[in-house]
């Protein structure tokens, strides 16, 4: 038993040792002043969600994969990682960002210098999670832990599901959480509905499901985002997807099934365009400073994602769609100009698709004339931090009220907003939602650890500053 404890002490020390070459986080403030207003043009880095399952898929597939406008940020460089542990050669062109080759071995082709192999997943829940989904059917054993933020999430929710299918997996400290220790094992498909529509859950079984016998289906209360249906679809599997229907006709679940896989085979190209969660920040500031227009180029548009569009309109906002195009998943520029914002209510089956945008939805609402309610979104929760408990204290801060509940919160729009020293926990959302805030703050806003940034969208300052902040 002892030896058992020094053993995994050791391996998750290793992991944990594991640098990427951008740790998340470095501990510095940042004080940001208001500014009369945003103009020109920027482009967004590549979409986080799809970054991860290019690497993913580039590695489970044959042949080699060349990604271009891959998200070099910590949580993307921490999948890499992990699959660089897993023998996967990715080569880098440092030439030009965002430029890689995965040399993918198939999807049963991984094989770590040794076994059990320790993975490290920094602050990336969409790593450990959709991780735990590819290595419970493998011929070795994991362990996966990630930094204090992501072994304080949830993991029953991929554990309970990848049991049913016979994965060995538990949760090294008993507590329902990372680190995980994965022993791999031949799976079986099920049938799986799950609580939350959780597209990382969904991707997960999913995952496990290419190589169990017999086919896998997760049924969604409402349909998550969809990238890795479409990446499954692009490397030559295609899931089936259905909405189901109960005897009065109403919907009764969002149901998306795969079947086991001989081989995945890579497309050969991906092409990842921009991310709409990074977008949001420019198109909530860009409608809450005078005098602004934004053109915001190559922003992702995939239909499981626009929710902060949709929501944004209905606030007010002036935004034109310009250049759409429509490949794998689908892009346009945005051009973004101030609008007079009021309040709404966001609720049900269009909270998935913004639930990342809903700190800087709370930023417009504050900024609007009128009540803003946000309900069903008790998964605000368990993200990178507590971000109804963070979007509370911030805003209360800066003069906003602001009343928290148990899925979401109430905004009274309007007031004006002042600077304060904002507590990010480290949540890059969180960091970025009260630097747009800053903006049209009376004073000067300080944000600690703002270098979080780094999580989801490294060159995010320097993007604010070219418009003029
Ligand atoms: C993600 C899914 C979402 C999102 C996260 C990225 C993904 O989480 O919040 O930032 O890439 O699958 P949930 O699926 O848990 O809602």
């Amino acid at each position: 038993m002892h030896r058992q404890i020094l053993i995994k002490d050791a391996l998750l020390a290793d992991a944990a040792s594991i640098s990427t070459g951008k740790e998340a986080a470095p501990a510095k403030s940042l004080t940001l002043s208001p500014v009369r207003s945003l103009r020109g043009e920027l482009s967004i880095p590549g979409d986080k969600s799809i970054s991860h399952r290019a690497i993913m898929f580039g590695s489970l597939a044959k042949g080699d994969t060349h990604i271009t406008h891959f998200l070099e940020s910590a949580d993307c460089l921490a999948t890499m990682d992990c699959f660089s542990r897993l023998g996967i050669f990715i080569e880098r062109d440092f030439s030009e960002p965002g430029k890689l080759t995965v040399h993918g071995t198939g999807l049963h082709g991984l094989y770590p210098s040794h076994s059990p192999v320790a993975l490290y997943s920094q602050n990336s829940g969409t790593t450990t999670r959709i991780m735990s989904g590819i290595l419970a059917p493998q011929h070795f054993t994991s362990y996966i832990t990630g930094d204090d933020s992501v072994n304080r999430r949830p993991m029953k929710r991929v554990m309970e599901p990848l049991r049913e299918m016979g994965a060995d997996i538990v949760s090294m400290n008993d507590d329902g959480c990372a680190p995980l220790k994965i022993t791999g094992t031949p799976l079986h498909g099920i049938t799986f509905r799950t609580k939350v529509a959780s597209a990382q859950v969904k991707s997960a079984i999913l995952c496990a499901g290419l190589s169990a016998e017999g086919d896998t289906t997760v049924i969604e209360p409402a349909v998550s985002r969809d990238h890795t249906e479409k990446m499954l679809a692009a490397f030559g599997h295609a899931p089936s997807v259905t909405d189901l229907a109960d005897e009065a006709g109403h919907f009764a679940g969002h149901s998306v099934c795969v079947s086991p896989a001989d081989e995945l085979y890579s497309p050969g190209e991906i092409i990842v365009p921009g991310d709409i969660s990074s977008a949001a920040y420019f198109i909530a500031a860009a409608c809450l400073v005078p005098n602004s227009e934004v053109l915001i180029r190559n922003v992702g548009m995939n239909e499981t994602r626009d929710g902060i569009l949709r929501v944004a309109r209905a606030m007010g906002a002036d935004i034109t769609v310009l250049n759409e195009s429509h490949a794998a998943e689908p892009a346009a520029d945005l051009l973004v100009k101030t609008s007079s914002l009021h309040g709404t209510v966001i609720e049900g089956s269009i909270i998935p698709t913004l639930i990342d945008e809903i700190p800087v939805i709370a930023i417009m609402a504050a900024a609007a004339e009128g009540t803003t309610i946000i309900r069903d979104a008790a998964e605000l929760k368990v993200k990178e931090s507590d971000r109804i408990a963070a979007m509370t204290e911030g805003l209360s801060a800066m003069g906003c009220r602001i009343t928290p509940t148990d899925d979401g919160m109430i905004i009274e729009g309007g007031a004006p907003l002042h600077g304060a020293h904002i507590r990010t926990f480290r949540d890059h959302r969180i960091a970025m939602s009260f630097s747009v805030a800053s903006l049209i703050a009376e004073g000067d806003t300080t944000l600690d650890n703002a270098g979080c940034v780094d999580i989801s969208y490294p060159s995010f300052f320097e993007d604010l500053r070219k418009l003029g902040a």
